[in-house]
C-alpha cells in the first residue's frame, strides 16, 4: 500500500519489546503515534531492525529491477555522503560538480554529438525524469502550435499499453490524452506502424521504450524514428520521439553497442534512465538528458537565488540526497566502460541460463530469454489446466524467491506470465539454486490429479515495476 491511512486502535497503540533477551517495560510505546518518551537509540535500532527481518530478502527479489547489492565502499561512501543535499549547488558545489560528471558521462555514452551541447539533470528516479522529459514535449508542442494559431487544448501522446506507470501518471497529472497502442498476439510491445498511425498534430510525442517493463523486450526505437521520418516528408508533421531508457541505458552501450536507439538517432530529443536500476546504484537516482537546448524549453528552467548564487533547476523536488548522484559517480569511477560491460554480461549470462533451463523442464514457454536486457518472460502451456502462474508464484515464494506473477494489458489480458529481472548480485550459483527449486515446485504442481482450488482474490493483475 503506497499511501497510508491513519489507524489507531488498542493492538496498534502499545507494542511489545522485539525479542531481545530481557524484558524492556519501557519498549512498550504506540506503533502510530508519537511515543511521550523515545526508547532511546540501542533498543529502537533493535525494535526496527526485528521487525524489518519480516521484510523479504532484497538479493532473492526476482520482481524488481531496482539495485539490492552494491561493494560495501559504495554503501560507506553513501553514509559519509548522506548529510549533502544535492539542491545546494553552492554549498556544495563539487557535489554539483559530480551531477555534471555524470550528465556528461551519459550523454557521451549515449552518443550525443558534442557540438549540439545535450543538457540534462539528475532526478530520483526514471518517474520524475519521465515527468521533466514529457513536460518539455508538451511545452515544445503548445509552442509550436501557438506560432501556427491553431489550439493548445488537447494534447495527446503515443505509447505502447506496455508503459511503465509513471508514463500514465504523466498523462493524467499533466492533462495529456493516452494514445496506448494495445498488444496484439505475439506482439507485446509499440511497433513503429502502430505509433505513427496515431500520430496528429496534437501529438507531443511518441515514447519508446529500451526495454519494455512487462518483458524486458527492446521497443523497436530505429524503427519508430524512422517511420515519424517518413511520416514528417509525407505531411509535415514533425512528432519528436523520447526514449525511455529505465533500464536498457545502462545495459544497450554495453551488450549492443552497435544497436542505435539513442541519440545517434536525430528524431530521439530525450532520454531518461535509472541509474538505481542497472545503472548501479541503490534508489533513488535517475538521469533525465536532452539533445540540445532547443528540446528543453527556457521557461521550465526556474532560478533560485536563496541558496547563494544564481541556480537554475528543473526538478519536481527540491531537496534530495547527494549520495546517490555521488554513488553513481562511484560506479562508473570504480567499474569504468570494461566494468560495466563485465557486470551486464555476468547478468545476461544468468538471465539466458535460467531462461534456457526453465524452458528445458517441459510446461513452461518463453515469451522472451534475457537476451536484450537480462529479463524474461515465461506462461505456462496451454495444456497445462490444474495451476496457473500465480500459483507458481506462491510456490517459489515459500523457498525465498520473489518472483512476480501477472496478467498482460489489452489486448492480451488472457495470457499471465512471470517475470524474472536478473542484476548484478545474481550469481551461477543462484541461478542453479533457482533452477532446481523451480523444478522440484513444478514436478510437484504437474503431480496434482486434478485443478488446485482458487481462493477469490485480485491476484497481482495490476502488478507493476
Ligand atoms: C521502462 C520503465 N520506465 C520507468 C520506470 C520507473 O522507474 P523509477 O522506478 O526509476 O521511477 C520503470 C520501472 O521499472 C521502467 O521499467
Amino acid at each position: 500500500m503506497a499511501l497510508s491511512t491513519h489507524q489507531q486502535n488498542g493492538h496498534h497503540r502499545q507494542q511489545q519489546a522485539a525479542p531481545v533477551h530481557q524484558h524492556h517495560p519501557e519498549a512498550l510505546m504506540p506503533l502510530r503515534a508519537l511515543p511521550d518518551r523515545g526508547v532511546g537509540e540501542q533498543l529502537s535500532y533493535e525494535l526496527i531492525t526485528s521487525e524489518l527481518l519480516l521484510d523479504g530478502q532484497a538479493r532473492l527479489n526476482l520482481a524488481t529491477f531496482v539495485t539490492t547489492w552494491m561493494p560495501s565502499l559504495a554503501g560507506r561512501l553513501m553514509d559519509e555522503t548522506a548529510d549533502k543535499n544535492i539542491i545546494d549547488k553552492d554549498e556544495y558545489p563539487q557535489t554539483a560538480e559530480i551531477e555534471a560528471r555524470c550528465v556528461n558521462i551519459l550523454a557521451d555514452l549515449w552518443h550525443a554529438d558534442s557540438a549540439e551541447q545535450a543538457t540534462g539533470c539528475s532526478t530520483t528516479g526514471s518517474s520524475e525524469a519521465a515527468m521533466l522529459c514529457g513536460l518539455a514535449l508538451k511545452w515544445r508542442w503548445r509552442e509550436r502550435m501557438r506560432a501556427a494559431g491553431r489550439p493548445t487544448d488537447r494534447p495527446n501522446l503515443v505509447t505502447g499499453i506496455n508503459v511503465q506507470v509513471c508514463w500514465e501518471k504523466f498523462m493524467r497529472y499533466w492533462d495529456v490524452e493516452p494514445r496506448l497502442v494495445p498488444m496484439e498476439g505475439e506482439r507485446f510491445h509499440l511497433s513503429a506502424e502502430e505509433a505513427v498511425a496515431r500520430c496528429d498534430e496534437n501529438t507531443i510525442g511518441v515514447v519508446g521504450v529500451l526495454g519494455s517493463t512487462f518483458d524486458g523486450s527492446y521497443e523497436p526505437v530505429a524503427e519508430i524514428a524512422a517511420a515519424l521520418d517518413e511520416l514528417q516528408s509525407r505531411t509535415g508533421l514533425n512528432v519528436p520521439l523520447h526514449v525511455d531508457a529505465a533500464s536498457g541505458g545502462f545495459v544497450a552501450p554495453f551488450l549492443q553497442p552497435d544497436l542505435e536507439w539513442d541519440f545517434r538517432l536525430r528524431r530521439v530529443q530525450s532520454i531518461n534512465a535509472s541509474g538505481h536500476k542497472y545503472g548501479l546504484v541503490y534508489p533513488g537516482v535517475g538521469w533525465a538528458i536532452w539533445r540540445d537546448q532547443a528540446a528543453l524549453p527556457r521557461d521550465l528552467i526556474f532560478d533560485v537565488n536563496y541558496l547563494g548564487g544564481h541556480m537554475p533547476t528543473f526538478a519536481l523536488n527540491f531537496s534530495r540526497p547527494g549520495s546517490e548522484v555521488i554513488a553513481q559517480y562511484f560506479m562508473f569511477s570504480s567499474l569504468g566502460r570494461e566494468g560495466y560491460r563485465r557486470v551486464m554480461g555476468n547478468a545476461q549470462d544468468v538471465a539466458l541460463k535460467l531462461s534456457a533451463g526453465i524452458e528445458e523442464m517441459g510446461p513452461y514457454r518463453l515469451l522472451t530469454r534475457g537476451d536484450e536486457l537480462p529479463v524474461f518472460a515465461f506462461t505456462l502451456r496451454p495444456e497445462v489446466t490444474n495451476y496457473t502462474v500465480f500459483d507458481v508464484s506462491d510456490h517459489l515464494r515459500q523457498r525465498g524467491w520473489l518472483v512476480p506473477a501477472y496478467t498482460f494489458p489489452a489486448d492480451r489480458e488472457d495470457l499471465s506470465v512471470l517475470r524474472i529481472v536478473v542484476r548484478a548480485g545474481m550469481t551461477l550459483d543462484m541461478a542453479d539454486a533457482l533452477l532446481a527449486h523451480l523444478r522440484e515446485e513444478t514436478e510437484m504442481l504437474e503431480s496434482l490429479d486434478g485443478p488446485l482450488p482458487h481462493s477469490k482474490r485480485a491476484g497481482l493483475q495490476a502488478f507493476r515495476h
